[in-house]
């Protein structure tokens, strides 16, 4: 019997043995670096729990969790530059490292090598999960381009974020799921309500994201805090304050979003304290709250081992809490 812990372990042994490196190794070399920095693994763990669900041979969903893990560092690779991030996992990212051009690059060959995995699966499911692995990643560019269009709107509406999310984040939790019952043998309507699963945490775990890039502590996170408030980045929290803001309140925000130079540390500070007197901190932690039980919902109507089951609940859960 095997747990989620299992799978991790699995995973980390099994990214450990590939051979990232060839020639020239300006190309693959950050490849080896970002695959090598950690992360929390949680694409293919997923991928091979939702397999074990239906079927004891987990094995013959390496790949594609391979495949799936690989596409989420390319993305990171890409979403660094865009962001403008110089810290991940609490190493300089590709783009700081080296430079942006090896960022692009490596990223483009990364999203080659994806597909490359993912290509292993067995031969009866492979058009199933090819063509579900090509839909997931086209919809992570479209929320990866609102995410930018966004940064200079200022009428942002929480439904258009929380669609742009959806694309950006959730999706690739959700196609995991969805890509390890395929391969596990489970009947359409199991694997889709995986996919609610999983899309629905993937919510959740984006709005965390956006709540520990403001609350969350450096070392914890990885990440440079308040790397959103810098962009003008419209996450739940800023879409909320500038909706509720009235009076010096809104002028105040409303000035810090317009200034093009400030002091880093300031802005952040600044709009820390307004997010605090909102108290959109609490909204968005009630809008995880409610898109966890709707996810659970989902997994509870989920067919195959009850164990595992349990166990993706507790590790959503874990998810949705975490501080890193
Ligand atoms: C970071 O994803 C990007 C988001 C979707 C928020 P993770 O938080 O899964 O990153 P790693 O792989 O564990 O570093
Ligand atoms: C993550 O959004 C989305 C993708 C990487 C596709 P963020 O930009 O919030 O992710 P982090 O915070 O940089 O990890
Ligand atoms: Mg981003
Ligand atoms: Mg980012
Ligand atoms: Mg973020």
């Amino acid at each position: 019997m095997y747990t989620i812990a299992d799978f991790q372990k699995k995973v980390e042994e099994n990214i450990n043995s590939q051979q990232f490196v060839s020639k020239p190794e300006g190309l693959y070399k950050p490849i080896e670096y970002v695959m090598e920095l950690g992360g929390k693994r949680i694409r293919p763990t997923m991928c091979l729990a939702a397999c074990y669900l239906f079927s004891d041979d987990v094995d013959k969903a390496i790949e594609a969790g391979l495949g799936l893990e690989v596409f989420h560092n390319f993305t990171l690779l890409h979403d660094d530059v865009m962001d403008n991030a110089d810290v991940r996992r609490n190493r300089e990212t590709v783009h700081v490292k080296w430079d942006e051009n090896t960022a692009i690059l490596s990223g483009d060959a990364m999203l080659i090598k994806a597909y490359q995995y993912i290509a292993n699966v067995d031969g009866k499911v492979l058009k199933e999960v090819l063509d579900l692995f090509s839909k997931t990643a086209m919809e992570v560019c479209e929320g990866q381009q609102y995410d930018m269009e966004f940064e200079s709107r200022s009428d942002v509406m929480v439904e258009e974020y929380l669609n742009m999310i959806r694309l950006k984040t959730a999706v690739l939790l959700a196609a995991s799921l969805k890509t390890g019952a395929i391969i596990g043998g489970a009947d359409p309507e199991c694997a889709n309500n995986l996919y609610e699963f999983g899309e629905n945490i993937g919510l959740a775990f984006q709005l965390q994201d956006d709540f520990l890039d403001v609350y969350g502590d450096e070392k914890t996170f990885g990440k440079a805090i308040g790397g959103d408030i810098v962009a003008n980045k419209k996450t739940f929290l800023l879409i909320n304050a500038l909706q509720l803001a009235s009076g010096s309140l809104q002028e105040n925000l409303q000035t810090w979003i317009s200034l093009d130079t400030f002091n880093r540390e300031e802005k952040v500070e600044a709009l820390r304290n307004i997010y605090n007197e909102l108290k959109v901190d609490d909204l968005a932690k009630e809008k995880m709250a409610w898109y966890f039980d709707k996810a659970i919902a989902a997994l509870n109507k989920v067919k195959g081992k009850e164990s595992m089951k349990a166990e993706l609940n507790q590790f959503a859960m874990n998810l949705i809490e975490r501080s890193r």
